[in-house]
């Protein structure tokens, strides 16, 4: 099903009843010998981890698969995300023995952001099958390691874009991919993120660019891949902006290590008490001695080094323009999106969460030129995580439910493409220049 499939042949046919073949041939994971179920094992055991990739699938797919191992570099926190997913493998501290002593044959990948890759490539080495958490990497250099080993070890990687599979996104693909609006010429889409969940990108690692390389890459890379996605096509320019207005410490007067002992909680309007939350608690501020790791760290903080503020100009190998834009601290949460084509134009307004009343959460229309006429569309909206596009996600992967070619899992090359569509963003924001795709890497 991934754009890379080729699965190592020979601990497949070592692998299985005849049965179990068919089901693997077609959804090309590995499964262990003497059992249908997958060897299934997770790197960085935070939220991520427990959530849609513990819990979730320990609940919904025992058939599937068996957790052989979990890792994080935090002891307190793989312990407390072995308790939370309710699970009974080892847990490990060091992942090359985790690797040694479980022999994995599925490897999830849900540590921070910029290390993604040295796991991917260590994974990929030992045939082993990668899932790995979006961005897939968040440095050019990265990227052709990743590629590099998933080309070498002719192995597969399947990234986690789960915007996708939102049904949502996928009617906007149908009508796009119709030709409906004609051939696209023109997008907007401008991501806004609210003051609740824009802020608490700054409180945690994603606020340095060695975390998460700033939300042009952490958060952005969702949107250039949906982009990318939609349209078919390359990135090949980016021209950007960005700027830090709400956090960080030029825009405070005061500042404290995290929100918890903070002696300004009753004045700072990003104030956010964790202690009413139960899960978070066990996962972080028990965990905090081992690493200094605050999960509440103060939005105001020195070392915020990313943009709260950013705006770029994408060109595409098919000479469509994008004007992108996303903002960390808005009274809304969601986006509006725009396609401009020959013969029309596509509009969709999506507000996920929103502190007043507006009629309807999701709105689109399709119009088409000359003829006067726009068509209210009724956009498909599901409840769970990321607009019902995770278990979705999870079905394609684990129990290989069908879909359409264009819905076939994303590979190592959607993750650098649109990773490097938000490293392309933030070079150029660096570098006060337009920034080639082709400047960074050998695709
Ligand atoms: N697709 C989505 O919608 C979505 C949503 C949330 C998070 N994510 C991604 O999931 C991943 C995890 O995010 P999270 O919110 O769970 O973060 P988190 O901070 O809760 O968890 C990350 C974990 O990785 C561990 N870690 C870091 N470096 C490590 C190393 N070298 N070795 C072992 N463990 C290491 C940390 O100790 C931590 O427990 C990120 O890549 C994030 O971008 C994706």
């Amino acid at each position: 099903m991934a754009e890379s499939n080729s699965i190592n042949r020979r601990d497949f046919v070592k692998s299985a009843a005849a049965t179990a073949a068919s089901v693997l041939l077609a959804n090309a994971l590995p499964v262990s010998a003497g059992t249908n179920k997958k060897r299934y094992a997770i790197v960085g055991t935070g939220h991520r981890a427990t959530g849609m990739w513990g819990v979730d699938l320990a609940k919904r797919y025992s058939n599937e698969i068996e957790f052989v191992g979990l890792c994080d570099k935090n002891v307190k926190r793989v312990a407390a995300g072995k308790q939370l997913i309710g699970v009974d493998c080892p847990t490990f501290t060091n992942f090359d023995e985790m690797l040694a002593a479980t022999k994995p044959e599925i490897l999830m990948v849900t540590t921070v952001d910029s290390t993604h890759h040295q796991f991917i490539t260590k994974a990929l080495a030992k045939g082993i099958t990668v899932i790995t958490e979006k961005p897939m990497v968040t440095e050019a250099k990265d990227c052709q390691a990743v590629l590099d080993a998933e080309k070498k070890h002719n192995n597969k990687l399947i990234v986690t874009f789960n915007y996708r599979y939102a049904p949502k996104h996928e009617k906007i693909k149908q009508i796009i991919q119709a030709g409906e609006i004609g051939e696209v010429t023109s997008v907007n889409f401008e991501w806004y993120l609210d003051t609740r969940h824009g802020a608490d990108y700054f409180r945690r690692w994603h606020r340095l660019k060695a975390g998460g390389g700033s939300l042009w890459v952490h958060k952005a890379t969702h949107h250039f891949d949906l982009i990318n996605w939609w349209l078919a096509a390359d990135p090949v320019e980016v021209s950007a902006y960005g700027d830090l207005n709400i956090y960080g410490a030029k825009n405070s007067p005061f500042r404290y290590t995290n929100c918890r002992p903070c002696p300004h909680k009753s004045k700072c309007p990003f104030y956010w008490d964790m202690t009413k939350d139960a899960r978070l608690m066990k996962l972080y501020a028990q965990a905090e001695d081992v690493d200094g790791y605050f999960r509440d760290g103060c939005v105001f903080r020195e070392d915020v080094d990313i943009y709260d503020t950013m705006s770029a100009n994408v060109k595409y190998s098919n000479g469509v323009m994008l004007n992108y834009s996303l903002n960390a601290a808005m009274p809304i949460e969601g986006y509006r999106l725009s396609f401009t084509g020959t013969r029309g134009r596509l509009e969709v307004r999506d507000y996920e969460r929103q502190p007043f009343e507006v009629v309807e959460k999701s709105e689109a229309f399709l119009m088409k030129n000359f003829t006067g006429k726009r068509e209210k569309l009724a956009m498909p909206q599901i409840e769970g995580g990321h607009a019902g596009g995770d278990d979705r996600l999870h079905d394609v992967i684990f129990k290989n439910a069908q879909v359409p070619d264009y819905l076939k899992l994303p590979g190592a090359r959607a993750g650098a493409l649109s990773a490097l569509t938000g490293i392309a963003a933030r070079t150029s924001v660096e570098k006060k220049r337009p920034v080639k795709i082709s400047e960074l890497i050998r695709l």
